[in-house]
């Protein structure tokens, strides 16, 4: 890590392969903060034990994830890329912060309550204090930055709020954290339901939603099938053309346009023809990102290696504040 760069620090938990969404929104700007920042970006694997896990899928989806940001160009040398559960420093200081979390911050959670409002079955109090433990995720590696989206806002004020209590009562000793806000950042909706957010939750109907590992054909149908409206004119307004609005986003977060601008190459053509450019421009971008999934998940050794030497860079920089954090509330050592 080069000392005179500033830290980006950013998860995604292993439940399911990332959508086109969760790639266009959030992943390809990760690949982009590469050069200008020194970025470590982790598998939130204990996060995800929040909500049931079957443990051979848990594993597998863990390791595809980390094969994935690899396919994506996220260099394991230049960033650090590693799993949260192989550094005890997260188990370890998201207690400690537990202890100075209240139960009034933690109920306002909206998050909290969406989540337990649909696992009504096991509302566990791992779910409630899971702002505790993305706020040690951050704090352990004194982030400047954090891209996140609208979801995980007030996570991280929450995050925000812990550090400069902690500080306020022990000195210096987590830097507080800022939002980063994308330069671009597409917020891609469902392809059957254009209203909301891209996500597997949000609709029964397969093709709502794109993965990155999906067969390229599959990919060219589901935009094929998404839903538009009974005009015909391609023109960018997500109010009253949410469908078209959002090809035309997934247009743009590809060839860096504007949706007003793609929009133009439209003109006077239908929809067929608009859904053939988007589908061809989608299948483009995910090709070379599946055939360097391919090409990397068959190299074990190499993938183990990267896994590995990613703790221990994680490892190195987390446990430096963990001893720091443990000083002072008064561990023995
Ligand atoms: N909670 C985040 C999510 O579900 C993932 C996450 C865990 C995270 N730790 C983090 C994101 C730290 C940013 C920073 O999307």
């Amino acid at each position: 890590m080069e000392e005179n760069k500033k830290v980006i620090y950013s998860a995604m938990q292993p439940s399911g392969i990332p959508s086109l969404g969760n790639y266009l929104g959030a992943l390809k700007n990760w690949k982009n903060l590469q050069d200008e920042y020194n970025c470590i970006y982790g598998i939130a694997n204990m996060h995800a034990l929040t909500v049931r896990q079957n443990p051979t899928e848990l594993r597998q989806r863990t390791r595809n994830l980390i094969i994935l940001f690899m396919a994506l160009g996220i260099d394991p040398e230049k960033n650090i890329l590693y799993v949260q559960s192989d550094v005890s420093a997260h188990a370890e200081l998201a207690w400690i912060l537990n202890c100075f979390t209240y139960m009034g911050e933690l109920s306002r959670m909206t998050q909290f309550k969406d989540k337990s409002a649909k696992h009504a079955d096991n509302i566990n109090a791992g779910l409630f204090t899971y702002p505790a433990l993305m706020a040690a995720d951050i704090l352990l590696y004194q982030a400047d930055m954090v891209p996140v989206g609208e979801d995980q806002r007030q996570h991280l004020e929450i995050t925000r709020d812990l550090a400069e209590r902690f500080d306020n009562i022990y000195g210096d000793v987590f830097k507080v954290p800022d939002a980063y806000i994308a330069k671009v950042g597409a917020r891609i909706m469902g392809l059957q339901e254009p209203t909301r957010k891209m996500s597997k939750s949000e609709s029964d109907n397969d093709n709502n939603v794109i993965f990155v590992l999906d067969d390229l054909n599959q990919i060219a149908n589901k935009i094929k099938r998404a839903v538009t409206d009974s005009d015909t004119e391609v023109r960018y307004d997500p109010e009253n053309k949410p469908g078209v609005s959002n090809l035309l986003s997934i247009y743009s977060a590809i060839n860096g346009k504007t949706p007003e601008e793609n929009a133009l190459e439209f003109a006077g053509k239908g929809y067929g023809d608009f859904k053939k450019t988007v589908a061809d421009a989608v299948v483009e971008e995910i090709r070379p990102i599946q055939e360097e999934f391919k090409r990397i998940a068959a190299d074990k050794a190499y993938v183990d290696k990267v896994i590995k030497e990613g703790a221990e860079k994680a490892g190195y920089i987390a446990n430096k504040t963990l001893r720091k954090v443990k000083k002072k509330v008064g561990y023995p050592n």
